[in-house]
């Protein structure tokens, strides 16, 4: 199916629809708009056919170029990712992605961290809502998170100092922790959320967390109209655990934001519910599911959507089509509120056919 187009069928085209969308986000231009999709390992391919199924359902102007991406060694002996999907992206700007595997001993990095690097995807951004319906202890949550995603923690700077002893280096920049904290202010700006809280242990790493803390400080100056707070990483996740309502955007360097974004998550039922984006340099922005391959279900049509479904919601929203993307939500959350047609995972006995044929029913209901 590699290369393969899908045109999605005949859309009405769009009056006076404003293109608030983050930062980064590309102006909104009429006409149909080409994506790249990576459907991915494992249940990959059946979610993306879903999603694919359900945008033809919503007439949401999007033609996709599929490319799948392994990890190559290019010149020099360098991992990189296949120069037709890199080309795609480059042209497209935005890609969809399914979850990829990473082989255990193969040798190479693994391909999410491949593609961070080759798009300088700097900022990964995760919405967690509250999904009527669908139960969880907790109620009423809805924030974002947004992780720094190239450098801190993951800059992969170890070394031996001498047997039995190691070291790992947490590197943050100036350009770097101003980048992030400009992006979660005007992401917040751009969507009415009124408060950002930069998380850090400056306490503790007073150069490091103190330099994230510091440009923090200095952009929240720049954006008056947006409560600014700071708080320690652990008083994060005590308040977040006893009442995340509290919470609006949150900003952070990379392992809190690693950690943070799944403990939200869970918050809200877990990965599979979850849609996440990455934000990189040059206009590029790639959404996609976080949780795994799913191989023990894999080709059985026993896959949850619903993650890779909302991460699409997401990238509409970015591209500008606010329209689509609510019908796609809403659509997908009265399916799961209604619970007559849940795939497994969800607390009911569908197939994930079933479930995607059930939203795409919803939205024409709504013509
Ligand atoms: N973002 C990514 O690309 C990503 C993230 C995590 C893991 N992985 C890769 O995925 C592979 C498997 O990882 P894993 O088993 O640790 O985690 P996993 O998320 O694939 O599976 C964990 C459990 O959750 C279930 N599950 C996951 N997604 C589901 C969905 N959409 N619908 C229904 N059930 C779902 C699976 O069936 C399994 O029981 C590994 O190769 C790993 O490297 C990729």
């Amino acid at each position: 199916m590699a290369g393969t187009v899908w045109r999605s069928t005949l859309w009405r085209l769009m009056g006076a629809m404003k293109t608030p969308g983050p930062q980064h986000s590309r102006p909104f231009t009429r006409g149909i708009q080409t994506v790249t999709l990576i459907p991915g390992d494992g249940i990959g391919p059946e979610i993306s056919a879903a999603v694919v199924k359900i945008f033809e359902a919503a007439k949401a102007p999007i033609q996709w170029e599929e490319k799948n991406v392994t990890a190559i060694k290019g010149p020099g002996g360098r991992w990189m990712i296949p120069p037709e999907a890199k080309e795609s992206m480059d042209r497209s700007k935005i890609g969809l992605k399914g979850p990829l595997k990473t082989p255990i001993a193969a040798g190479h990095p693994s391909m999410n961290l491949l593609l961070r690097k080759t798009f300088d995807l700097y900022a990964n951004v995760r919405p967690c809502m509250s999904i009527e319906g669908y139960q969880t202890p907790y109620t009423g949550v809805d924030l974002v998170t947004i992780r720094e995603n190239t450098e801190g923690e993951y800059s992969g700077i170890e070394h031996v100092i001498v047997d039995g002893v190691v070291q790992s280096i947490k590197l943050i920049t100036e350009e770097a922790s101003r980048r992030i904290a400009e992006y979660a202010f005007q992401y917040a700006r751009n969507n009415q959320r009124a408060g950002v809280t930069a998380v850090h242990k400056a306490n503790i790493m007073r150069m490091s967390d103190g330099l994230f803390l510091r440009k923090c400080r200095e952009v929240a100056e720049g954006y008056k109209d947006i409560k600014f707070t700071e708080m320690y990483m652990d008083t994060v996740c005590l308040n977040m655990v006893q009442d995340p309502t509290q919470f609006d955007v949150l900003v952070m360097p990379n392992l809190y934001g690693d950690i943070l974004s799944d403990l939200c998550a869970g918050l809200i039922g877990g990965l599979g519910v979850t849609p996440s984006g990455n934000i990189g340099t040059n206009g590029v922005a790639i959404f996609e599911s976080v949780h795994g391959t799913a191989p023990d279900i894999a080709g059985l049509d026993l896959a949850n959507p619903t993650a890779l479904l909302l991460s699409a919601v997401m990238m509409l929203r970015h591209m500008g089509l606010h329209d689509h993307g609510r019908r796609i939500e809403t659509a997908c959350f009265s399916t799961i509120r209604d619970k007559k047609v849940l795939t497994k995972d969800l607390g009911g006995n569908s197939k994930c056919s079933e479930f995607t044929n059930e939203i795409c029913q919803r939205i024409q209901d709504m013509d």
